[in-house]
């Protein structure tokens, strides 16, 4: 079974083609990274165009690279949502008119369910059901998942997504975009311990997080700082900063792996690319006796593979298996 995906839900156009849902025969990733530098963000606007401008020679490149033509293939997984609807738009028009006029069924794909799945691109593989972590920009939240196609939203962030947080406190220290990769490595360079920034645990039983408290910490710390005058050490506000989000992350996903009484823990989304993370969560699993697995990093951030996992077992499931011509894009994700 042979099947291209596409992705395109924010500053990353990608293709990816799947064979027999676990031999990825190619993943094709343009990053717009230099184009939202100079703004500090994605910018929409700026994102759809690039969208338009990459989608055709991406979608070549991965066809090229898996050595497949249009006639071979047997559907085409597109993200149909969260994101940017301007964004998502162009790989979601794109698909569709292909699928239409190769007569094969568009599947579409939740960009969550594809970073939940991400870690079957990796070599060790977890059994069902496992506990994920998806971190990314958009999102903070816990999952248990039943089977690739079912999902149980356990905790989710209150208000910043760990990524956001990442990406602000980055803004705000003047250190660029994306904050996420930037502070990690600063961050090596300085001692976690020195500044305590606030963990915001919530209620006892909860799962949720809140990532906007320890922002402001950072914020309220350079201020204070600047106003007494004082030299600021920044590779140690961001291993402080960078501990602060971890240590949460990581007790929030033991938490639920205890509640739940589920012996398998994965890591996904953006942020579980940060080293500090992935150390983290595989020291304190191992020494609960958690299997914690990683997706390999390229697979942690955005990317189509992971659409074309998610998108294959789909159309295992004939969850959904019509090409619909009406089918639209969402901003927020169905499975929150
Ligand atoms: O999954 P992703 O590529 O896009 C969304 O679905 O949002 O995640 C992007 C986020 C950004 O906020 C970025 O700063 C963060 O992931 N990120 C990281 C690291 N690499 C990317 N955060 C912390 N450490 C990293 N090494
Ligand atoms: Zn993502």
């Amino acid at each position: 079974m042979l099947l291209l995906a596409i992705e395109s839900s924010c500053d990353e156009t990608a293709a990816a083609v799947l064979e027999n849902g676990t031999n990825l025969l190619s993943s094709v990733v343009d990053s717009q990274i230099q184009v939202h530098r100079p703004y500090g963000g994605v910018v929409p606007e700026l994102a759809s165009r690039r969208h338009i401008e990459t989608i055709f020679p991406v979608v070549n490149e991965a066809m090229k690279q898996a050595r497949i033509r249009l006639d071979q293939l047997d559907a085409i997984a597109v993200t149909q949502g969260p994101g940017l609807v301007g964004s998502l738009l162009i790989g979601m028009s794109f698909a569709k008119a292909l699928a239409y006029v190769e007569n094969l069924p568009c599947l579409g794909v939740d960009h969550l369910a594809g970073h939940l799945l991400s870690i079957f691109l990796g070599e060790k593989h977890p059994c069902f059901p496992y506990i994920a972590l998806a971190a990314s920009g958009g999102h903070s939240s816990i999952y248990l998942v039943n089977d690739p196609v079912s999902y149980k939203l356990l905790g989710q962030t209150r208000d910043d997504a760990a990524g956001e947080a990442f990406d602000k406190v980055a803004k705000l220290l003047g250190l660029g975009y994306p904050g996420g990769p930037i502070i990690a490595k600063i961050a090596d360079k300085g001692s976690p311990e020195i500044i305590s920034f606030p963990r915001a645990w919530l209620e006892p039983d909860s799962l949720d997080f809140s990532f906007s408290g320890v922002k402001t910490a950072v914020v309220n710390y350079v201020n204070q700082a600047k106003r007494k005058k004082e030299e600021l050490h920044i590779p140690d506000i961001c291993a402080s900063f960078q501990e602060a989000i971890a240590d949460v992350l990581v007790e929030k996903t033991l938490a639920a792996a205890r509640t739940c009484s589920v012996s398998q823990i994965v890591l996904a989304g953006g942020v579980a690319a940060n080293q500090r993370l992935r150390d983290l969560m595989s020291s304190r699993g191992r020494k609960e006796n958690f299997s914690v697995f990683l997706p390999p990093i390229e697979y942690c951030t955005d990317n189509a593979a992971m659409i074309a996992v998610a998108g294959y077992h789909l159309f295992k499931n004939r969850k959904q298996l019509t090409s619909t011509i009406d089918m639209d894009v969402y901003s927020r994700s169905r499975m929150i």
